[in-house]
């Protein structure tokens, strides 16, 4: 029988709880009234990520997802096509926003190559508004690829699509809500790799640590309207500053340690690779997220994460055989190697 001292959480990287010094500067916080424009702190950080980003400007915005909406938004209209990778956390994981809020239907292109597409795949569905045809407005990147394992865009596939929706007169967006994962991985800046995009959302609540935020960066003229639209849906916040603070304090403190992450995730996947039934993709450029695939001889993925969750590890279904395990800056090397030790118990006692 195992004993479960505690529970290793390995659901994603956005459990993570602040820490005594991140609480200290959000108590700390000088905050003004965000929706009339004056937190100071909002401010800061506002700048700090545009810089950060290379870009004009930014506005902070409660969510990934809100920020997704807001480049929607503010590229499309209602009726015209986005292009998206396989899995697209826009098509998976925003409750519909895009359908229900833009109005806009996500193309979803690249099937198989986790998340990424390129080029020739752009070419292949983009459309010119026709009496049949929506136009092809946008196409999105998501760096990394949540629903494709975390997965970093390589340099080629990038700026194939990137001369391709230039060439064609398509907007381009980042979902960078885990951009520095990326940029860990590719031995980037974030600036280098927002740099095509007009607009970029970007997260502080997944690796970085924050308890919430997001923003949403591009050119001045466009943040401007962004800020309208982040109150239209109900996103303008007033004391934000105290939110922002953590996510300033993230920005200090928890950049370097992202690469701890990766080599957690690594020391997972090959931990998990050698369990029977168990297969993960090792030749994958991993970052922080691990997809193992559970083999017909095993139950469900939702009954092996009940299981999992009954001996203190948790994770997450994401699909009928396939489970996502998320290292992050409350899970150390030690947490991830009892994780894998206790799920190789379970899977191996069943
Ligand atoms: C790639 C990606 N984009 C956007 C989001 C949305 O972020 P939020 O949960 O803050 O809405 C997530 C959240 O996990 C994500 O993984």
């Amino acid at each position: 029988m195992i004993v479960v001292a505690s529970s290793i959480d390995l659901r994603s990287d956005t459990v993570t709880r602040p820490s005594p010094g991140m609480r200290a500067a959000m108590a700390n916080a000088e905050v003004g009234d965000d929706v009339l424009g004056d937190d100071p702190t909002v401010d800061q950080l506002q700048r700090r990520t545009a810089a950060l980003l290379g870009k004009e400007a930014a506005v902070f915005v409660p969510s990934g997802s809100m920020a997704n909406q807001i480049a929607l938004l503010l590229h499309c209209r209602p009726g015209d096509e986005v292009i998206v990778g396989e899995g697209a956390h826009m098509a998976f994981h925003e409750a519909g926003a895009p359908s229900a809020i833009a109005g806009v239907q996500l193309i979803p292109v690249g099937a198989g190559r986790n998340g990424t597409f390129t080029g020739e795949d752009v070419a292949a569905v983009a459309k010119m508004e026709s009496r049949l045809s929506p136009p092809t407005r946008l196409v999105c990147v998501e760096n990394t690829h949540n629903r494709g394992g975390g997965t970093a865009w390589r340099r080629n596939d990038l700026n194939s699509v990137v001369e391709t929706a230039r060439r064609q007169g398509l907007a381009l967006h980042l979902d960078g809500a885990r951009l520095l994962n990326a940029c860990v991985a590719t031995g980037t800046t974030p600036a280098e790799l927002a740099a095509p995009f007009d607009t970029i959302a970007f997260a502080f609540s997944k690796g970085l640590g924050a308890p919430v935020g997001s923003v949403i960066a591009g050119l001045a003229a466009d943040m401007d309207r962004a800020a309208r639209l982040r109150k239209m849906l109900g996103g303008g916040m007033r004391q934000s500053g105290i939110l922002a603070a953590g996510a300033l304090w993230a920005l200090d403190h928890n950049v370097d340690r992202i690469k701890d992450d990766h080599e957690n995730a690594r020391l997972l996947a090959e931990r998990l690779a050698g369990i029977a039934g168990l297969t993960v993709d090792l030749a994958q450029d991993g970052t922080n997220i691990v997809m193992v695939d559970l083999s017909t001889t095993l139950p469900s993925a939702s009954d092996v994460v009940a299981r999992l969750d009954a001996h203190g590890v948790r994770t997450l279904p994401f699909g009928p055989r396939r489970i996502r395990l998320v290292t992050h800056l409350d899970v150390d090397r030690a947490a991830c190697e009892e994780a894998a030790r206790r799920i190789s118990a379970v899977l191996t006692n069943l």
